[in-house]
């Protein structure tokens, strides 16, 4: 996923777009640029690496004052993190600069037809395609406008462009297709950016641009097109919803702190929406929809789809007829028991590309889809026949913490409200109470952390439930401490993963459920007696004579979301002493809206 802002301003935009990069930088900070416009110029700076090293560059070289501008991060689809792949793209004749989230599935098609035409190109991106297919049509048409509506003809694929054009210096052009694209109108100026957050102070309203709309800003007008009817669109501006001081770091020196701290609260934010007096609040119609269902099925990915595959035996458990399947596998092997499936989709940005793959297969079916998502302006919101938001908050560190645990209390709930079980409400209540103990361990978790940062490989390992979860804690251990890491049900470690076991290798087991505890000590003793390095998090004393952290049972059920936020901890104490960025590691981004 990549981050565009442009504008017109009456000011400087400069520093408007890089105050925007900063805000974008969690969609990507593999590179980052702007392009300019004044007296009739383009002007593009850009540098691979973090927003900063593009500032660096332009208090190094200044760049002269301009009121029109358009910028990017990139997270890296069609070439690999390089100035010359860095956006703002050229077209040929350097007359026409675009920046680009998304991506064109058919872009080597169209690259061969204009190679074909004598076009040359000099980066590896999509992005450059357009600009050169834009530039083509543009002489054919006559106008950059109606090249830009011919363009949602031609191209398969996803976007959410902002194009200056040297001959028209005084409009930035905009379209959108399936990812992210909002308008901002404040005083003396109007924006545009994939991300609210990029805009939110200087601006008053804004509106969320649709698939198939195009236009332009041009001074203080906005005009705004449907690519497939002859009208011209009203836009409905909407006051802004939200302010920087929903992301302000405050006291914490980075997110993912703030953000696991905060995930210790939000179970009582999701049992005040979806709770009142101990009754559920969810829609009756939803909630009949799902116990009188043929099969449901659960799809996300990454932890959303870990929450999925707790969401399913809660709803087993509700003998409901549910399985979890991950978006990128389902969305290409779409497996269907029944002739009526009802679908819920777990997606914190709602933005993520193989989630609205799997959605185009349900909603070409017309199945009922329910979506779970942190942002409800987001495209899977906006296609779901009902949306649960999870109220998490802004979650800005790429790794998902407190969104997870919004989720699964939120899927226990749903589960439980088809059993018109209410007594869960108050077991929920205990589960944040539980959490926010943890909390006061952070020491003694940064100690535990500590022997493993050593390590080359760490399992995880679990029974039931605490599979599912000790998955959960395995991924958020490598993708921000870059060592592997990999989770077993722990009755399987005997049947072949155990070769792995040498001495000193760290082995945590999990255990939140009493049936379990035994066979889970005989399963780490087994790791032990090869050398194994034992750790246990779970409910009882445990005999290991390792670290161990343990809690008192709330309900086997849940007991998992006190384990995760020891989990979380482990993973973000173990990134800080290796040194590394807990809130932007490397080769990720918040939400990946490529296949
Ligand atoms: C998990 O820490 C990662 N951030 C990643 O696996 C994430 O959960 C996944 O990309 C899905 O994102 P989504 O919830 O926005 O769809």
């Amino acid at each position: 996923m990549c981050g565009i802002i442009g504008g017109i301003t009456s000011d400087s935009i400069e520093k408007v777009l890089l105050d925007g990069l900063k805000y974008l930088e969690y969609r990507g900070y593999d590179s980052s640029g702007l392009a300019l416009s004044e007296n009739g110029k383009i002007t593009v700076r850009k540098k691979t690496g973090k927003i900063s090293v593009l500032k660096d560059e332009l208090k190094k070289n200044p760049l002269k004052l301009a009121h029109i501008g358009i910028a990017h991060n990139r997270w890296a689809t069609h070439g690999a993190p390089s100035e010359i792949n860095a956006h703002p793209q050229l077209s040929y004749s350097n007359n026409i600069a675009i920046v680009h989230n998304g991506v064109i599935d058919n872009f080597a098609a169209i690259k061969s037809s204009l190679v074909a035409k004598g076009y040359e190109f000099r980066s590896e991106t999509d992005t450059e395609v357009i600009a050169d297919f834009l530039e083509e049509e543009k002489k054919q048409l006559g106008s950059l406008l109606l090249a830009i509506k011919r363009f949602f003809y031609i191209a398969k694929g996803s976007f959410a462009l902002a194009i200056l054009d040297q001959q028209e210096p005084d409009k930035i052009f905009f379209a959108k297709w399936r990812t992210p694209l909002l308008l901002g109108r404040g005083k003396g100026m109007n924006l545009l950016a994939s991300d609210k957050i990029a805009f939110a102070p200087r601006i008053e309203e804004f509106y969320d641009v649709a698939d198939g709309e195009y236009g332009y800003l041009q001074g203080d007008c906005i005009s705004l097109f449907v690519y497939d009817k002859e009208i011209i669109k009203t836009p409905t501006f909407l006051p802004i919803d939200i302010k920087r001081s929903d992301i302000a770091l405050g006291k914490y020196a980075n997110y993912m702190e703030k953000e696991i701290d905060e995930g210790a609260f939000v179970i009582d934010k999701i049992l005040r929406e979806y709770t009142k007096d101990g009754k559920y609040k969810f829609d009756p119609e939803l909630v009949s929809s799902l116990k009188n269902s043929e099969e449901v099925i659960l799809i996300g990915s990454g932890s959303s789809y870990h929450a999925a595959l707790l969401g399913c035996e809660y709803l087993l458990n509700a003998k409901l007829n549910a399985y979890a399947y991950i978006a990128s596998e389902w969305a290409h092997y779409p497996r269907i028991r029944t002739k009526n499936p009802v679908f819920i989709l777990l997606s914190q940005s709602g933005e993520t590309a193989d989630v609205l793959r799997s959605l185009d297969v349900i909603k070409n079916h017309r199945w009922p889809v329910i979506s779970l998502v942190n942002i409800e302006s987001s495209s899977l919101a906006r296609r779901s026949n009902y949306v649960l938001p999870l109220f998490a908050g802004f979650e800005v560190a790429i790794v998902s913490t407190k969104t997870y645990i919004c989720q699964v209390a939120l899927l226990w709930l749903l589960a439980n409200a088809t059993m018109s079980n209410t007594a869960v409400i108050e077991e929920l209540k205990k589960v944040g109470r539980a959490q926010r103990k943890v909390l006061s361990f952070k020491d003694a978790i940064s100690n535990l952390a500590g022997k493993l940062v050593t390590q080359h490989d760490i399992y995880f390992i679990g029974r039931g439930l605490d599979y599912l979860l000790a998955r959960e804690a395995s991924l958020k251990f490598k993708e921000i401490t870059y060592i592997h890491s990999e989770a077993f049900p722990a009755g399987e470690l005997k049947h072949g993963p155990i070769a792995l076991i040498e001495k000193g290798t760290p082995v945590i087991g999990f255990c939140s459920d009493e049936t379990s505890y035994a066979h889970l000590m005989s399963n780490l003793e087994e790791a032990k007696a090869r050398g194994g390095l034992i750790f246990f998090i779970g409910i009882r004393s445990g005999e290991v004579d390792e670290e161990k952290f343990t809690f008192a049972s709330i309900d086997p059920q849940v007991n998992i979301l006190i384990e995760i936020i020891y989990a979380q901890l482990l993973s973000y104490y173990a990134t800080l002493r290796l040194g590394y960025d807990v809130d932007k590691p490397r080769n990720l981004a918040k939400s990946v809206t490529v296949e």
